[in-house]
C-alpha cells in the first residue's frame, strides 16, 4: 500500500490501515473551486518584450543573485493559449496567476501604462473565461519594476504604497469586469524575510545575525517592509471595496505563507513557542488585515521597534480582506529559545528567538521533499485550516497553493519525473485532511495545486519541479505527468485508488 494508515490523534482515521484512500471530488462542496497556480516571473519569460521593463528579479538573476533566470522561463507569454487549453483538458475551474508589474507600468506611476501588457492579460483572462475557468489574480507576486527599487528602495519606503495603489487601480479598472477574485500581495511574511532579513531575494538586504550581512542595513528593515506592504494592501483593498466592488461584485484577499508549527516537546514553553511561530508568520499579516493591528505576541516581543498603525489606518486595515489565501506546504517542530540557547536561528527582531526543526528524537516529521526544510505532513493541512478558522472567526479561506517538489531532480530520469506517484500521494493525503476540516465546519472555498507546470523556482532555479506538467527545458514542451491525469480523474470523480 502506498498510503499508510494515518491518524490525526482524535481517533478519526482518514486512511484506515489496508484501505484505499477515500478522497473524492464529491467529498467537497459542489461549489468548491479546484484549480492550479503560477506566477508571472516564474512562467512568462519574454522578459524584455513588448515594452516590459526590467524587474527586480531580472536584474538580480542577471547580476549573479542566482545561477538561472526567468528570461525565457516556460515562455508562457507566447504559449499561454496552449496552456489554457491544457488547463481546460484537466478540468480545473479556476487558475491563479499574477500580473507582472513591470509589464503594466514599466516606469511606475510616473510613466505610461503599457498597452501591450494590458492586452496580454486581457487575452489570458478572456481565454480562461471562454473555457469556463475563473481567473484568480495576484497583483504583486515577488517581482516589481527595478525602477521602483532604484527610486525608492522599494518596500522600505512608504511611497511604495502609492505606487502599489496606482498599479492595483489599473488592474481593477482594466480587468475587474471579468476578474472576481483578487489577491493583493503574495506571502508578504516570507517576502519580508527573504528580501530584507536573509538577503536571498532582491534587494538582497540582510539583517543580523547572519554572517554575510555586514551591509550596514538596519535590522528593522523586515519589519518596515512588512508595514509598508500591509498598508499598501489595506489601502488597495479600501479602494476596491469602495470604488469597484459595488459595481464589479468581486472579492479581495491576500495570501500568506502558512507552515504549520507543532511544539518540539510537550513543555509549556515549546507549546507557547509554536503558537508564537504562527503569530510571527501568518499572524503578522492576517491580524492587521482582519483585526486592524499586529498580534499581541509580536507587539510584546518587538515593543517600540514595531511601527504603529494610526487610528485611521487601523480602521481601514480592519476587515480589509474578504478571504484568506493560504499557501500551505509543510509542518515543522518549534523549539522555544527564550529560555534556552538556540544553535542557529533567524533574526531576533522578526522571529522572537524561535527555532524550527523537522526532527524529534532522531525521527523526521515527514518525508523530505525537494526543498530543504519542507516535509510531507498531511495532517498539517487540517491543523493550519482549523487554527486559522478559530483565530479569524471562520473568515472564508482558499488554499491558494499546495504542492510537492520533486527532489534531486538532476539525477532523475524523465520516466520518474513524469510518473510522479509521490506527488499524487501528497495531493491525495493533503486533500483528505482538507476535506475533514471542511466537514468539521471550516469555510474553505477552493484549492489550487502548485503548480500547473514545472517553472522557475526562485533560488532553486529549474532544479526543483512542482508541476502537474513536466516542462522540457530544451523544447519547452509540456508533458502531463501522472498527477495531471490523476487530477482530471479526481475532478470527474473517476479517480481510481492508488
Ligand atoms: C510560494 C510562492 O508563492 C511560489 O512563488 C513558490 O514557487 C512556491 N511557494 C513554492 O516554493
Amino acid at each position: 500500500k502506498l498510503l499508510e494508515a494515518s491518524n490525526n490523534g482524535d481517533g478519526v482515521s482518514i486512511f484506515e490501515e489496508n484501505e484505499e484512500p477515500q478522497i473524492k471530488r464529491s467529498d467537497f462542496p459542489s461549489g468548491f473551486l479546484f484549480g492550479t497556480a503560477t506566477s508571472a516571473y516564474q512562467v512568462e519569460g519574454a522578459y524584455l518584450e513588448d515594452g516590459k521593463s526590467l524587474s527586480t528579479w531580472d536584474v538580480f538573476s542577471h547580476s549573479g543573485g542566482c545561477e538561472e533566470n526567468g528570461d525565457v522561463a516556460d515562455d508562457h507569454y507566447h504559449m499561454f493559449l496552449g496552456d489554457i487549453e491544457l488547463m481546460h483538458s484537466i478540468g480545473i475551474q479556476a487558475y491563479r496567476f499574477s500580473i507582472s508589474w513591470a509589464r503594466i507600468l514599466p516606469r511606475g506611476r510616473f510613466g505610461k501604462v503599457n498597452p501591450a501588457g494590458i492586452m496580454f492579460y486581457n487575452k489570458i483572462i478572456d481565454n480562461l473565461i471562454l473555457k469556463g475557468i475563473k481567473p484568480f489574480v495576484t497583483i504583486h507576486h515577488v517581482d516589481l519594476p527595478q525602477e521602483l527599487e532604484d527610486r525608492y528602495g522599494s518596500w522600505l519606503n512608504p511611497e511604495m504604497q502609492e505606487e502599489f495603489i496606482y498599479f492595483a487601480e489599473i488592474c481593477f479598472k482594466s480587468f475587474g469586469d471579468r476578474v472576481k477574485y483578487w489577491i493583493t500581495i503574495n506571502e508578504p511574511d516570507l517576502y519580508a524575510e527573504l528580501a530584507y532579513e536573509l538577503g536571498v531575494f532582491p534587494p538582497s538586504h540582510c539583517s543580523e545575525p547572519f554572517g554575510n550581512c555586514l551591509d550596514g542595513n538596519s535590522d528593522l528593515e523586515p519589519i518596515i517592509a512588512m508595514h509598508n506592504m500591509l498598508l499598501a494592501h489595506g489601502r488597495a483593498a479600501k479602494l476596491y471595496h469602495e470604488n469597484f466592488q459595488p459595481k464589479q461584485g468581486g472579492s479581495i484577499g491576500l495570501t500568506v505563507h502558512s507552515y504549520m508549527y507543532e511544539p518540539l516537546t510537550n513543555s509549556e514553553l515549546d507549546c507557547e513557542a509554536a503558537k508564537r511561530a504562527f503569530a510571527f508568520h501568518s499572524g503578522w499579516v492576517l491580524d492587521p488585515s482582519i483585526f486592524g493591528d499586529y498580534p499581541e505576541e509580536v507587539k510584546g516581543y518587538l515593543g517600540s521597534a514595531l511601527p504603529i498603525f494610526s487610528l485611521y489606518e487601523k480602521k481601514f486595515m480592519k476587515n480589509s480582506i474578504d478571504f484568506i489565501g493560504i499557501n500551505h506546504y509543510s509542518t515543522t517542530y518549534v523549539k522555544d529559545c527564550t529560555n534556552s540557547s538556540c544553535s542557529a536561528t533567524g533574526n531576533r527582531a522578526i522571529r522572537g528567538f524561535l527555532e524550527t526543526t523537522g526532527e524529534r528524537d532522531g525521527v523526521l516529521i515527514g518525508e523530505l521533499t525537494g526543498v530543504e526544510g519542507s516535509y510531507v505532513v498531511p495532517r498539517g493541512m487540517e491543523e493550519i485550516v482549523n487554527l486559522i478558522k478559530i483565530r479569524y472567526n471562520n473568515t472564508p479561506m482558499f488554499i491558494t497553493e499546495n504542492g510537492y517538489s520533486s527532489p534531486n531532480v538532476q539525477e532523475q530520469q524523465l520516466d520518474e519525473l513524469v510518473n510522479d506517484v509521490k506527488r499524487i500521494e501528497y495531493h491525495v493525503k493533503y486533500l483528505a485532511y482538507l476535506a475533514k476540516s471542511i466537514r468539521e465546519g471550516a469555510d474553505v472555498r477552493g484549492y489550487f495545486a502548485w503548480s500547473f507546470m514545472d517553472s522557475y523556482e526562485w533560488l532553486n532555479g529549474y532544479d526543483v519541479r512542482y508541476g502537474l506538467h513536466y516542462v522540457d527545458r530544451q523544447t519547452l514542451t509540456r508533458i502531463p505527468k501522472l498527477s495531471a491525469i490523476w487530477y482530471t480523474n479526481f475532478l470527474t470523480n473517476t479517480a481510481t485508488p492508488l
